[in-house]
């Protein structure tokens, strides 16, 4: 059994790789003062210590290192390879894996520090497995050739040997598998709101974020 803080604000995401959920869901924490978590940096923090120790990684192991997380574990750059997010997608698919790092989701979202009014948790089934009571459900979206130029663009910046053809495919190869897989797919729940970001900017997507909280709110 986790402690369940009473009276915090929670605020579930969930979206297909590059679509802009990551600084929205940002904003969104830093102005409503939300713990965030990027819930997509945990399968890739287990992605990674599986390809840096092939021979060694097992189940034991990750248990371990996840016991232990700490932010700037989840902060580090080598997370954002291509290469390791095609390994996180891969790993995610696997029930054990994902019961791994269930309990320290849920805790995160539902027993926030005592400083944060609340959390925010971004992923492909935070809507409905981790945070199904959320104050606001959001699946944020975009086209795929808007998503693979974001990407690109972020791989570029951080100096990756890339094209933009290799972003688009493995995009289209993640959103495929996190779409079809059995085990905790990427859906659009009936109660989440749409937010299609591929013509707006990140601006005017969290006023639109911000209208609907703040509307409820007042009421
Ligand atoms: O969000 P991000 O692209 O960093 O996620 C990397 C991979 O981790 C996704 O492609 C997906 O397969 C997996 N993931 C997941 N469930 C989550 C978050 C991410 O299966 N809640």
């Amino acid at each position: 059994m986790i402690n369940k803080r009473k009276n915090i604000l929670k605020i579930a995401i969930d979206s297909p790789a590059a679509a802009g959920a990551g600084t929205l869901a940002k904003t969104i924490s830093k102005h409503y003062n939300l713990c965030y978590l990027d819930t997509g940096k945990i399968y890739r923090f287990i992605a990674n210590l599986k390809l840096e120790n092939s021979d060694t990684f097992s189940l034991k192991f990750a248990k371990s290192k996840i016991k232990n997380l700490e932010t700037k574990d989840l902060n580090d750059k080598k997370l954002l390879s291509e290469k390791v997010s095609i390994e996180a997608s891969k790993i995610s698919k696997k029930i054990s894996i994902r019961k791994l790092v269930h309990s320290f989701q849920i805790n995160f979202a539902y027993n926030p520090p005592k400083r944060y009014s609340g959390s925010c948790l971004d992923g492909r089934d935070i809507t409905y497995k981790i945070v199904p009571d959320a104050d606001f459900k959001f699946y944020i979206t975009a086209n795929l050739k808007t998503r693979a130029l974001r990407r690109y663009k972020e791989l570029k910046k951080l100096n990756k040997d890339i094209t933009f053809n290799q972003v688009l495919k493995s995009i289209k190869n993640r959103d495929k598998s996190d779409l079809n897989r059995r085990i905790s797919p990427l859906k659009r729940t009936k109660d989440s709101l749409l937010i299609n970001t591929t013509n707006l900017t990140k601006r005017s997507c969290f006023l639109k974020i911000k209208k609907i909280i703040d509307k409820k709110f007042s009421n």
